[in-house]
C-alpha cells in the first residue's frame, strides 16, 4: 500500500526567533519545509539543528519577500521539488527592538524607514501570496497564515519602554502597527478572493513572546497581560498547525489572536 506523500509547507523570513519556531512545528507534524531565508541568514543555528534532524524534509531557500523575482525562483524551486505547498506561512516581518543610543522623535522617523517596514511586512506578504497562492488554486487548495501581531489591534504603550536609558525615547516604529493592522486586511481580501478556488488565509496575531527581553519590559508587560506572562514559543505551535491543516477546514478571513488576552480589555 502505498503512502500519500507528507504534505510541504513554505515559511518565510524563516531564521530569527519565531521563524525556526514555526518551522521546527511544521516539521514535528509532518510537513516538508521549504525554509525561506533572508540572504546571510541561511546559518541560523536553530535552522541548522533542525537540518540535522530532519534530513531532507527541510529545505533552506534564499528569498527576499520584498523581490518578486526571488519568490518566483523560490516557487519554481520548491514546486519542482515537491510540487504545489499545502501550506504558506508569512512570517517575515521588520520590527525595531530597544538599542541603546538609537532613539527617534516621532516628527523624526524617516519616510524610508516607514517605508521599509510597510515594503517588508505588507508588500512581502502581499507578493508571497500572488506567488504561492497562485500555485496553492491551480492546484485544488491550500491554507495561507500570514503572522500579524497585537499591535495589529492596539497602539505600543510607550511606558513599557520608558525605564531604557535613550535620549531621545525609544520609539516603537509606527509603521509597526499599521502594517500589521494592513496584513490583517490584506488576509481578508485573499481569503474571499482564493475561497472558490480552495485556499484559505487566515492571520495569527501573538502577543509579546518570550526571547530575552529586559526583565523590567517583562514585568511590565506581564502585568498587562490578563494571562499574566508572555508567550512561550511552543504555545504558538499548536494555533498553527490549527490554521494550517483541516482542523480549520470552515476557518477563512479571521485573524486568531495568541495573545494571552492583551487585547480583550
Ligand atoms: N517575537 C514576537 O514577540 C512577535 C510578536 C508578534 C508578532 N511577531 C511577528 O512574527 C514574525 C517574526 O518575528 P520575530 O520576532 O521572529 O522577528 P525576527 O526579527 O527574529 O525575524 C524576522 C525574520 O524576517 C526576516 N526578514 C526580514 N526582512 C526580510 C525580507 N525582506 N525578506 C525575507 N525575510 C525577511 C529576517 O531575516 C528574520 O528571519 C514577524 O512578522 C513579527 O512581526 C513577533
Amino acid at each position: 500500500m502505498s503512502r500519500s506523500p507528507a504534505p510541504v509547507a513554505v515559511v518565510t523570513g524563516a531564521a530569527g526567533n519565531l521563524g525556526p519556531v514555526w518551522t521546527g512545528g511544521l516539521l514535528d507534524a509532518g510537513y516538508r519545509v521549504a525554509a525561506l531565508t533572508l540572504e546571510g541568514t541561511e546559518q541560523d543555528p536553530v535552522l541548522v539543528e533542525l537540518g540535522s534532524t530532519y534530513g531532507d524534509n527541510l529545505d533552506v531557500v534564499t528569498a527576499d519577500v520584498t523581490s518578486r523575482e526571488d519568490l518566483d525562483a523560490a516557487a519554481t524551486h520548491v514546486l519542482g521539488r515537491w510540487g504545489s505547498p499545502d501550506v504558506l506561512v508569512n512570517n517575515a516581518g521588520v520590527d525595531v527592538p530597544p538599542r541603546p543610543g538609537e532613539g527617534t522623535l516621532l516628527q523624526d522617523v524617516s519616510a524610508d524607514t516607514f517605508r521599509r517596514v510597510l515594503e517588508v511586512n505588507v508588500l512581502g506578504a502581499f507578493q508571497a501570496m500572488q506567488v504561492f497562492g497562485a500555485a496553492m488554486a491551480a492546484a485544488g487548495g491550500g491554507s495561507i497564515v500570514n503572522i500579524g501581531s497585537l499591535y495589529a489591534s492596539v497602539s505600543p504603550d510607550p511606558r513599557m519602554y520608558d525605564h531604557v536609558p535613550m535620549e531621545p525615547p525609544f520609539l516603537k516604529p509606527p509603521a509597526y502597527g499599521a502594517s500589521k493592522a494592513g496584513l490583517v486586511n490584506l488576509t481578508r481580501y485573499f481569503a474571499t478572493h482564493l475561497a472558490s478556488q480552495g485556499v484559505r488565509v487566515n492571520t495569527l496575531s501573538p502577543g509579546g513572546v518570550a526571547g530575552g527581553q529586559d526583565p523590567e519590559f517583562v514585568r511590565k508587560f506581564s502585568a498587562r497581560v490578563p494571562l499574566g506572562r508572555l508567550a512561550r514559543p511552543d504555545e504558538l505551535v499548536q494555533p498553527l498547525l490549527f490554521l494550517a491543516s483541516d482542523a480549520s477546514s470552515y476557518v477563512t478571513g479571521i485573524e486568531l489572536k495568541v495573545d494571552g488576552g492583551f487585547t480583550a480589555w
